[in-house]
């Protein structure tokens, strides 16, 4: 009886603190009460920028929520720092204008402990962007990327999609300790710089459990990343996982300490990636980058090193790139490439790459035919199967 009687009493206190919590907690600012509406006519960037205002500057944790419903909304800026938690809850589907001149539409800054998820969608609308698209001749063009992460920390994005986003999809700026869980990513093929996520000057940021197919890179990893973790993420079609571009602009930091792991890449231009111009202004690093469990079908590239990496030949390619490349690790790579060389490791001839390993490759073309790969300016090691072998010293 006095047993029943304490867990009675246990439940009692448990459910009355539950209750206290969600009050404490919860406490919701939706759009609709803001002046948001789903018609298809109201801009509902100033309701929702309201909404975060409010959430922002109230004590404790505190939501945006935008409900389900279709929203146009032009750029919103929400920023931080804000006095407690945030979450943006986003169960709707937002809408960009066709036409917008901003350099992003939605932008997260100085945030920190910031939750987006909800299950919703962006939506960039971006299809006469990618056939106005000019920035191979103009590199002023000007075009918004869908959701920027500026100086966020210790925050997560989970369970949300962007589609068809002008430019980059997501663009993740000095930010520290955020990660990205099955979010989902989907733009055409033929969309032009529709990159699904771009990481660059960034500590801690990971990317697992998600969905990325778009027109260019699912994921590339720009200058002065430390600590960053790509783990089950499913990219096609696109320009696969990349580290880089590296050597462009003369401000660079290193890039140090990339994984990806347990990834799969169908029908993409590249699999795993490095690349760095020519051309470098400066002397850079990257170094101790692991490709480790990967699953290639169909992949024009599957595994590449490009220090000679010069699209629409716009540098000097009589330069060798000044990135040293070093700590690279290639393991259990497996599956068909979609052109004869799977592998194809070219190096800079001032920096040749230092301590490349390669170990568990098994890369056949078109599923039966046989691969080959060529090496410049790196002597790798190698250790297990290696199918196609490497070019012998
Ligand atoms: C290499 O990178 C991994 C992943 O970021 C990190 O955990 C590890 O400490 C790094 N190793 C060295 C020697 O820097």
């Amino acid at each position: 009886m006095g047993a029943s009687n304490s867990s009675f009493l246990h439940l009692f206190f448990f459910l009355l603190y539950f209750a206290w919590a969600t009050i404490v907690d919860a406490s919701s600012f939706n759009i609709l009460d803001f002046g948001g509406a789903s018609d298809g006519k109201t801009d509902n960037a100033k309701a929702i920028k309201s909404a975060w205002a409010k959430a922002c500057s109230s004590q404790g944790k505190n939501t945006v929520l935008i409900p389900k419903g279709t929203y146009l909304s032009g750029p919103v800026l929400l920023e931080g720092k804000c006095n407690g938690p945030i979450t943006f809850q986003l169960q709707g589907l937002i809408k960009a204008p066709i036409d917008m001149n901003s350099y992003g539409w939605f932008s997260f800054s100085h945030v920190d402990q910031l939750t987006v998820t909800g299950g919703g969608a962006f939506d960039g609308q971006g299809q006469k962007a990618w056939a106005n698209n000019n920035c191979d001749k103009d590199p002023n063009c000007k075009l918004p990327i869908s959701i920027r992460f500026d100086f966020v920390t210790n925050s997560i994005v989970q369970g949300i999609s962007s589609i068809n986003s002008k430019a980059f999809h997501m663009n993740v700026l000095g930010c520290n300790n955020l990660k990205f869980i099955s979010v989902r990513i989907s733009a055409p093929e033929n969309s032009r710089n529709t990159d699904g996520i771009h990481i660059g000057e960034s500590t801690g940021i990971s990317v697992a459990h998600s969905i990325i197919g778009t027109g260019d890179d699912c994921i590339s990893i720009g200058p002065g990343n430390n600590d960053i973790n790509i783990f089950d993420v499913q990219c096609g079609p696109g320009h696969g996982i990349s580290i880089g571009s590296l050597g462009k602009y003369t401000n660079e930091e290193p890039v140090r300490g990339v994984v990806v792991q347990h990834c799969s890449l169908t029908g993409t231009d590249n699999g795993v990636r490095i690349k760095s111009w020519p051309d470098s202004p400066k002397q850079g690093i990257a170094s101790n980058l692991t490709f480790d469990d990967i699953i290639m079908k169909n992949v024009q590239n599957p595994i590449i090193i490009d220090q000679q990496y010069c699209p629409f030949g716009s540098c000097n390619q009589k330069k060798s790139s000044l990135i040293q490349i070093s700590k690279v690790k290639f393991n259990n790579i497996r599956g068909t490439s979609a052109s004869p060389v799977a592998i194809s490791i070219i190096c800079s001839k001032t920096f040749p790459c230092q301590n490349v390993e390669l170990s568990e490759i098994n890369l056949k073309y078109n599923g039966g035919d046989s691969t080959s790969s060529t090496t410049t300016n790196v002597k790798p090691r190698v250790s297990g199967q290696i199918y196609p072998s490497l070019p012998s010293a």
